[in-house]
């Protein structure tokens, strides 16, 4: 049996429980401070309520840890959903027990309902199987669309689906599946992956996976100086990831032997310190100052990957060139978004700081495909289990 699509299923004037993954990034004051998610769910929103269904609206934010963090609570995504769907949420306090079930039962044909933070609740993170069958219980079948959760083995991704018949995929997810399958499973050639971020360790199984399935592997990002220094590059001051170094040795020994051609930065933007207005230069790789510390890729790097890009034909971005949040260290990444922007080829962005730098940069529109999903994404694009899917091919 395949996975259902949401047009599949029997919606119409039902109980519908509906896991989203509105876990969106607040400020300190809890102001949202970007609800792509938030967007992300509106078509299946309108979808189930221009058929009447009666929503009963699930997902986490942050990492609770099964405790009840007022900075956690679900109320401002709650607003701003309502705000967006013009219509009126009620947030139940509880996620299980009589209140959620009477507020559940009341519903009336088009109405919704949030449950607060599931995380609130350990039985979530732990697929803990009475704390799913509680849930099952508010509804009379189970939408998932929460594509950046499809990798967790939680109780409402895995759980709740067991005890719901009727279940299914939402519009999102269908769309993030039909993205990354392109780009796994029959990408044009040249195929080029830029990668950065912080940490090696993180990436690690991604690149790998990415051996020989693409023709060029550009790293950058505080990534990158593992990498370097792994090749006998001095780096300053810059951190290098001491754990990680013999798994970056053993990795470019590997991609040597591979079709991958790996690029690494040829210079970097140096400063003393990590802060907007540092006094910073440019300094090819092999004149690396002993005290800097690398904030970003320099402009003969950039122009290396641009080369590549400009004539890329399927492009995958994972990662900042540097520390972007910083200004003026965001320029190597922009500098990227924008040559992937330009590019004829088939792009996607995938990965929570990279997918933020193409939106503060307004590239949004220009990319192929920008996925809602971090972890979700890279676990995809790896060949991992996605348990979120599995469960739903069960018969
Ligand atoms: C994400 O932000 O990638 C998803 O919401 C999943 O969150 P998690 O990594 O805390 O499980």
């Amino acid at each position: 049996m395949g996975i259902k699509r949401l047009e599949e299923l029997p919606v119409d004037g039902r109980r519908v429980f509906l896991r989203l993954d509105l876990n969106v990034p607040l400020d300190e004051e809890g102001t949202i401070t970007d609800d792509t998610r938030i967007q992300a769910a509106l078509p299946t929103l309108q979808h189930l309520l221009e058929r009447e269904a009666r929503l009963v609206v699930a997902s986490h934010l942050g990492r609770p840890k099964g405790v009840r963090l007022p900075n956690c609570s679900l109320e401002p995504v709650a607003a701003r959903l309502a705000d967006l769907l013009d219509v009126e949420i009620i947030l139940s306090e509880d996620s299980v027990g009589d209140g959620p079930r009477k507020m559940a039962f009341a519903l009336r044909e088009g109405q919704i309902m949030m449950l607060e933070n599931l995380r609130f609740y350990p039985g979530e993170t732990h697929n803990d199987d009475s704390f799913a069958k509680q849930l099952s219980t508010l509804a009379d079948l189970y939408v998932n669309d929460a594509f950046g959760c499809m990798h967790r083995s939680h109780a409402s991704i895995v759980g709740v689906p067991r005890y719901l018949k009727d279940r299914g995929i939402g519009l999102l997810v269908e769309r993030e599946i039909q993205h990354l399958s392109r780009l796994k499973d029959k990408p044009d050639h040249p195929f080029v992956a830029v990668i950065g971020g912080a940490k090696v360790k993180d990436k690690l199984e991604l690149l790998t996976s990415l051996l020989g399935q693409v023709d060029t592997l550009c790293l950058g990002g505080a990534m990158a100086l593992t990498f370097l220094a792994a090749r006998g590059h001095k780096t300053g001051a810059s951190r290098i990831e001491l754990e990680s170094l013999a798994a970056a040795e053993r990795f470019l020994r590997k991609a040597a032997s591979s079709e991958t051609e790996i690029l690494l930065p040829v210079d970097h933007v140096v400063a003393d310190e990590v802060r907007e207005g540092a006094q910073s230069r440019e300094v090819g790789i092999d004149a690396f100052p002993p005290t800097a510390h690398a904030v970003d890729i320099g402009s003969g790097t950039i122009q290396l990957f641009r080369s590549k890009l400009e004539t890329a034909r399927t492009v995958f971005w994972n990662g900042p060139m540097g520390v972007f949040e910083v200004p003026p260290f965001h320029r190597g990444t922009e500098q990227i978004g924008k040559a992937v922007a330009r590019s004829n080829a088939y792009s996607l962005v995938g990965g929570g700081d990279s997918v933020s730098a193409v939106r503060r940069s307004g590239l949004v529109p220009f990319f192929s495909h920008v996925s809602t999903g971090g972890g979700a994404s890279l676990a995809f694009l790896e060949g991992k289990a996605m348990p979120g899917m599995s469960v739903l091919e069960e018969v």
